[in-house]
């Protein structure tokens, strides 16, 4: 296989230029730590092994401005053109949530290999069963924008646990304030991570519309709907539900629990002798270890791990997938069992906080998650 020929649908933020304004602003300082971010960038210091032929976004000035700044030959205004002049064999999605699975769909059935596509995966599980389904009949390499996996923090803090050397896994914790499908995808997703991946059995949730709160971060409430409604005739939300809590089992028994407060967006694996947290949106590992047979837990050293880009790496997967087979540590499995909790967590919310089985689920209930 030769070099391998990627076409990019969207020019915005997270396909292009979402590197400058964490490299300008201090809302996020750790992802200073952690460029390169967006998808262009990646691929192009990836350049020895891809390159970038066509972009595609509704915005042509956008799409100009793309091919200058990343010297990428052709443009489109029409995704599914590009994709069947170009027959690119990784695509990337970067557009809205809602487009995700036709567009993921489109480009399996076109022979597409390898689908870098960003994080939410979709808006309902009937299009995450869709994905699952494409992959597996086309052959196709999904990869989900669920970049913290890769994350050393996170990779470390996982050996720990998997190690045995805290105990037992209990439970994951997470902490943010956010949009269900746009924010705590990222939350969810890194929970199972750290709990293994085990696939979900039942959930239990409470969600809320936009909280007149100082706890909510500025961009985040932007994602939140107002007033929160459910159309039950059309089975559709009126956007993306914040998210007061959810709690979730695994088939290993160990309990995923989400909870609001704004303080960074922070993890906690909890296990019988000790706990590990991370916190600062990833960069701080800290391990707590069971004194004696006592209530009182003492930090250890932790290693401290130096900066590093997790999308570079997620990049790197999927490459390495789409040249040599197997399946990208961001893959669809565990992408849809992200999707399981998070639309649980909604299915519960409408029946009261009922804790829910992952198979009493509406697959068609649909977030129109942006
Ligand atoms: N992994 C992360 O940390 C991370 C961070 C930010 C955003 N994201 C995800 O990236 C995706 C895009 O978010 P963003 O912030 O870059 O949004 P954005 O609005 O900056 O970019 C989206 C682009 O899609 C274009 N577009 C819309 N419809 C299109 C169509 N039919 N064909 C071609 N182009 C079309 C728009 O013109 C726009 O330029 C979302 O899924 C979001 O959740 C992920």
């Amino acid at each position: 296989m030769g070099r391998l020929r990627v076409a990019i649908i969207s020019a915005g933020r997270m396909a292009s230029t979402i590197d400058d304004e964490i490299r300008e602003h201090d809302t996020w300082l750790s992802l200073k730590s952690q460029l390169p971010y967006s998808h262009a960038p990646c691929y192009k210091t990836l350049s020895d092994d891809v390159d970038m032929v066509a972009v595609c976004d509704l915005d042509e000035a956008k799409c100009r401005a793309f091919c200058e700044r990343w010297d990428v030959p052709r443009y489109y205004l029409d995704w599914r053109e590009m994709i069947e002049r170009e027959s690119p064999d990784i695509v990337s999605v970067a557009v809205a949530a809602s487009m995700h699975a036709e567009m993921a769909l489109f480009a399996m059935e076109r022979g597409v290999r390898g689908i870098y596509c960003e994080k939410a995966m979709c808006c309902s599980l009937a299009e995450a069963e869709a994905i699952v389904a494409g992959a597996r009949e086309h052959g196709t390499v999904f990869m989900l924008g669920a970049q913290r996996r890769h994350h050393p923090n996170f990779r470390k803090a996982r050996e720990i646990i998997e190690s045995g050397e805290l105990g037992e896994l209990v439970g994951v914790y997470s902490w943010i304030e956010g949009a269900l499908l746009h924010t705590l995808s990222h939350l969810a997703d890194n929970s199972l991570y750290l709990a293994g991946d085990a696939a979900p059995v039942a959930v239990y949730g409470v969600l809320t519309g936009l909280r007149t709160t100082a706890s909510m971060d500025h961009i985040e409430a932007r994602r939140v709907a107002g007033d929160l409604q459910y159309d039950t005739t059309t089975k559709r939300w009126n956007g993306d539900p914040g998210c007061s809590t959810y709690t979730a089992q695994l088939e290993n028994g160990v309990f995923l629990v989400h909870l609001p407060a704004f303080m960074d967006v922070r993890w906690e694996a909890v296990c019988s002798n000790g706990y590990v947290r991370i916190v600062d949106n990833n960069d701080t590992l800290q391990v707590y270890k069971r004194h004696g047979k006592t209530y009182t837990f003492d930090l250890t050293d932790a290693p401290v791990i130096g900066p590093a880009s997790s999308h570079l790496a997620l990049v790197r997967d999927l490459l390495r997938c789409v040249r040599n087979g197997g399946r990208t540590l961001a893959n669809e499995i565990v992408g849809i069992h992200g999707m399981q909790i998070l639309m649980g967590a909604a299915q519960s919310h409408l029946e009261g906080g009922r804790q829910v089985d992952v198979a009493e689920i509406d697959r068609d209930m649909y977030i129109p998650s942006h």
